[in-house]
């Protein structure tokens, strides 16, 4: 006897009583991002280019952020660092705005479909496919081709699992993910032509080059916890006094005009890409305010614009490290709703590559 293959009708008829993960037409668009918990601080560079823009959409969009721990593990991490890292993470992400009423905010370890997705999607990913992304290509270097391990060769594939699992319109992030987020599209194509529209297609929303914030002592590499000299870091939960004597001896360059020229006084024009990002003025406003000042005139004001700035961020951080129940509470909450939708979307997954339904008392999936 030959089993009739399973059809798109025979897995819908399975989903009927699935919930629809997707958002519901006529309201908001959905985002999502993610940002390593990879430093006990946040830098100026995640805050300006990443987390100010979350906050911003959290108004206009439903937006889902988490901390991707998973991803964390496919290098070598110290347990009681990881835990500590992924804390501090999500203290930052509160206390520079991200509201936990409006968005959605979680730990990607406390959603266990995330894993259960990326299982599925590895499946479909071909091993040349996978071999081509470059971040891999690179770590992998970096760490030597037998120390890298496996995870962080499906590292895009789990990725790509965040993200569809939540059926976002929108992905949120700097160009360097470009890639990861191609291929999600990819993956999100290849199986709705499998097996039936299951995934949105999502787009990379790709942050302004203009965002971008570069080393204070090395203004041509982007900031970067990692950094030949910690003197070019701005972290968010630094003593002001280290920021502001940062912020002072900034490299800059041999002449005295404060113009922005990103190729010719790439130090100047960081200083104006920061100090637009912590006030909202436009760079040519600071410009024109700035004219016939001297560099040290611009570096003593942006020294009290950003110290002022992170104050009540560094004060709101620590308050809630000082009581990481409350904040375990508020992220448990969190991995709930996000639970709502990931699992919505895993079901429909699961009944259409033919896995049972299952019946047992065990919670879900
Ligand atoms: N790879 C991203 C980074 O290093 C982090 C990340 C993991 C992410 N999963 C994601 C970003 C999903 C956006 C969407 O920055």
């Amino acid at each position: 006897m030959t089993l009739p293959s399973t059809t798109e009708a025979d897995a819908a008829t399975l989903m009927q009583n699935a919930p629809d993960s997707r958002p519901a037409p006529g309201t908001k668009q959905r985002v999502l991002s993610g940002m390593q918990p990879s430093a006990d601080s946040l830098h100026l560079g995640n805050y300006l280019g990443a987390l100010v823009n979350w906050v911003r959409m959290q108004e206009e969009y439903d937006a889902v952020f988490f901390i991707p721990d998973l991803h964390a593990i496919t290098v070598p991490q110290d347990p009681a660092e990881l835990a500590h890292r992924t804390r501090v993470t999500a203290a930052q992400y509160i206390a520079g705005g991200v509201d936990v009423d409006k968005c959605t905010l979680f730990v990607q370890s406390q959603v266990p479909e995330h894993a259960q997705l990326a299982w599925v999607l590895n499946c479909i990913t071909g091993f040349g496919e996978a071999s081509r992304m470059t971040q891999f290509k690179d770590k992998s270097l970096r760490h030597g081709s037998d120390q890298a391990s496996v995870g962080l060769f499906t590292y895009p594939i789990l990725q790509a699992a965040d993200i569809l699992l939540y059926q976002p319109q929108g992905v949120p992030v700097g160009e360097d993910q470009r890639q990861h987020v191609e291929l999600s599209r990819d993956l999100a194509i290849r199986f709705n032509s499998r097996f039936g529209e299951t995934f949105t297609v999502p787009e990379p929303f790709i942050q302004k080059e203009s965002a971008k914030i570069y080393d204070l002592q090395n203004p041509v590499g982007k900031m970067s916890k990692s950094a030949e000299s910690p003197n070019g870091l701005i972290n968010l939960l630094d003593d002001p006094k280290i920021t502001a004597k940062r912020i002072k001896s900034a490299v800059t360059d041999a002449e005295t005009e404060i113009r922005f020229d990103r190729e010719n006084k790439p130090g100047v024009s960081n200083l104006l890409t920061i100090y637009s990002g912590i006030s909202g003025l436009p760079v040519e406003k600071i410009v024109a305010d700035y004219e016939g000042k001297m560099y040290g005139h611009l570096k003593v004001d942006l020294a009290e614009l950003v110290t002022e700035h992170l104050a009540p961020i560094r004060e709101r951080a620590h308050e809630f490290l000082a009581d990481p129940a409350e904040l375990d509470k508020l992220l448990a909450h969190g991995a709930d709703k996000a639970r709502e939708i990931a699992s919505a979307t895993l079901r429909d997954v699961y009944a259409r590559v033919g896995f049972l339904p299952y019946a047992g008392t065990q919670g879900s999936l």
